[in-house]
């Protein structure tokens, strides 16, 4: 990591539980020349997750850490973090990693530990996102990266996309257009807070100076 942490390319693992596009969208960034982070390794909780294929085949070191073989979320957590600090990771992404992470675990991960959400935070923390936003018939949303504090989705944010709701969206199309949005977003983020662009401040994410660009509006149903 650059900046507190010396020069060169920032070490990340990524914590899934399922299909792992995002952690390959992430895999794919990083292989990128100047990207400023690599892809050291793949944790899941549920050995039989897909992404874990998908990571052995672009060669990353896997492992999966089941937390059903632990007593206790606590033996869980030090087990993960052991794992983490094992692959000497400088940097967490959670990428549809389905088990809340108790405050010790975030707190020693603290502004180091990234997660991608299918809302435009603070809207829709949680599950079922889409449905609840057509439900509620919002015009437009979204996908959030932000840094985790331990209040579930509460995390300061680094990075958002929209999407307009379309007429005769429902809950598998918006999710679609998000999720393409969550495979810019994420990539993105991991490269604003590897090169140290983006930091945890004071509870506030941060950016440098001449990140943000040009004010853009985006007007649903267009004038
Ligand atoms: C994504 O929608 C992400 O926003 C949420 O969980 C889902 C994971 O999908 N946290 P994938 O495993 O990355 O494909």
């Amino acid at each position: 990591m650059t900046g507190a942490q010396g020069p060169g390319r920032a070490r990340v693992a990524i914590l899934i539980s399922g299909r792992g596009s995002n952690m390959a969208a992430l895999i794919e960034a990083a292989r990128a020349e100047g990207y400023p982070a690599q892809i050291v390794l793949i944790v899941s909780n549920e050995a039989d997750a897909a992404g874990l294929a998908t990571a052995e085949a672009s060669g990353i070191e896997t492992a999966t850490v089941a937390h059903r073989a632990f007593a206790d979320r606590d033996a869980f957590e030090r087990a993960l973090d052991e794992r983490l600090r094992e692959a000497r990771a400088d940097i967490v992404c959670l990428a549809g990693f389905m088990r809340v992470l108790t405050p010790p675990f975030v707190e020693r991960w603290t502004g180091r530990l990234i997660n991608i959400h299918p809302s435009l935070l603070p809207a829709y923390r949680g599950l079922h996102t889409h449905a609840r936003a057509l439900a509620d018939g919002v015009r437009i949303h979204g996908c959030t990266a932000h840094f985790v504090v331990p209040e579930l989705d509460a995390g300061p944010i680094i990075a958002q996309a929209a999407v307009s709701v379309l007429a005769g969206d429902h809950e598998a199309s918006l999710g679609s257009r998000v999720l393409a949005q969550e495979h810019i977003v994420y990539p993105m983020a991991l490269r604003l807070v590897a090169s140290g662009a983006a930091r945890l401040e004071g509870g506030r994410c941060v950016l440098s100076g001449g990140v943000g660009g040009p004010e853009r509006a985006l007007l649903v149903p267009p004038p």
